[in-house]
């Protein structure tokens, strides 16, 4: 047995060094982090197959195959409907205060291609080939939030590759668990991205007195090693973090988002569902507070709303204005104060949490 604090089942498992696993989309972010002693899942949700392809492949070539994939695929993908079709039943209603949103705010029309479109939640034969490209490609954890089909979670275990399930509802975990996931990220209302209506405070112990065979890893505002060590107080074989690595020196979040974050605290963010139609924590922009606002219209469900979000979101990003972007973060972005290398971030979360767990033992 180890005498390291930090030393988990979670690192056993993930056969890492440090019970942090880092949840990135930048493949530079889940290099450095993986050799910083972290489990790095890349995000690819938003990518298409030939980039998921590609990013793997990168990645592989760095550090070998210990990293995981995370896609996002609704249980209930919509029909093989294409993004454009799919865009084509928005109700005019939608459309027309999306368009007000656009002209008030002065939003440029997007001069990229609307990344939201690639989205596996889209469509059922867009979440289909990625999931086939992930699972070709033999790595070792697929990651999935919102649900998952039941193939995806069959096909896994023929192949032993390990199912990790974010939930943000007791009810949940117990389901995923019972489908086959190895492991459950608890995630709390103060998480960046989809997250439920539970605090981390609170969902993280509930789950894992719930599921004391699984390993439960806590998410939701985990910015700091006093957080870590809480997260293992709770009853977490370790953490999930997303916001904290969004400014590392690696990230390729653009410049003047990241400006925004290290300047934000928690009550600038905002858990919405007018980006995607599902509650989702994001810093606060435009879209976000005249949709929340009283006299709009119902929000439309995933995925209608994210299309229907998608090009003001891709116009506000092409044009870079920082007074329109908004990006997903959490309410732990307070801590989240400078550029750092991600081995500095990793290494001060560690210090900090045996430090903390340490003067309980000398207590
Ligand atoms: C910029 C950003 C994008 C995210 N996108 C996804 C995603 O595509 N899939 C997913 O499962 N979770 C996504 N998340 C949520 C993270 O996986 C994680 O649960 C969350 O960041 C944890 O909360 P924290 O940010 O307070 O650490 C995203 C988070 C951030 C910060």
């Amino acid at each position: 047995m180890s005498d390291d604090p930090l030393h988990t089942r979670l690192c056993d498992i993930l056969g890492s060094e440090l019970p942090i696993v880092c949840f990135t989309h930048c493949r530079e972010v889940a290099v450095a982090a993986t050799r910083a002693g972290c489990f790095a899942v890349l995000g690819e949700a938003l990518r298409s197959m030939e980039e998921i392809e590609r990013d793997i492949g990168w990645v592989r070539d760095r550090i070998g195959s210990n990293f995981g994939i995370d896609l996002v695929l609704p249980a209930r993908a919509p029909r093989d409907a294409t993004p454009e079709e799919i865009y084509a039943e928005i109700p005019a209603e939608h459309l027309a205060f999306a368009e007000d949103i656009e002209a008030r705010f002065d939003v440029p029309a997007p001069t990229n291609e609307v990344v939201l479109r690639k989205w596996g939640g889209n469509n059922q034969k867009i979440a289909r080939a990625q999931i086939d490209m992930v699972l070709e490609s033999g790595v070792p954890v697929i990651a999935t939030g919102l649900g998952a089909p039941d193939f995806l979670f069959d096909e896994a275990r023929a192949r032993g590759v390990k199912m990790i399930a974010l939930v943000g509802a007791t009810r949940q975990a117990l389901a995923q668990a019972e489908r086959g996931a190895d492991m459950i990220v608890a995630q709390g209302y103060d998480a960046a991205g989809h997250t439920g209506g539970v605090g981390t405070f609170s969902i993280v112990p509930e789950i894992a007195a719930a599921l004391p065979e699984v390993p439960v890893i806590a998410a939701g505002g985990i910015t700091t090693g006093r957080h870590l060590a809480a997260s293992l107080c709770l009853g977490a074989a370790g953490v999930w973090t997303g916001t904290l690595w969004l400014t590392s020196e690696e990230s390729d979040v653009d410049p003047i988002v990241k400006e925004r974050i290290l300047a934000a605290d928690g009550d600038e963010t905002t858990r919405s569902a007018s980006i995607s139609g599902k509650t989702m924590r994001v810093l606060r922009c435009p879209w976000t507070e005249v949709w929340d606002a009283e006299g709009a219209p119902d929000l439309l469900k995933s995925p209608y709303q994210m299309l229907l979000t998608s090009r003001y979101l891709q116009g506000a990003n092409d044009a870079r204005r920082p007074d329109l972007m908004t990006e997903a973060v959490g309410q732990g972005v307070h801590f989240v104060r400078d550029e750092r290398p991600v081995a500095a971030i990793a290494a001060s979360m560690a210090d900090q949490a045996r430090d903390v767990l340490g003067r309980f033992r000398a207590r």
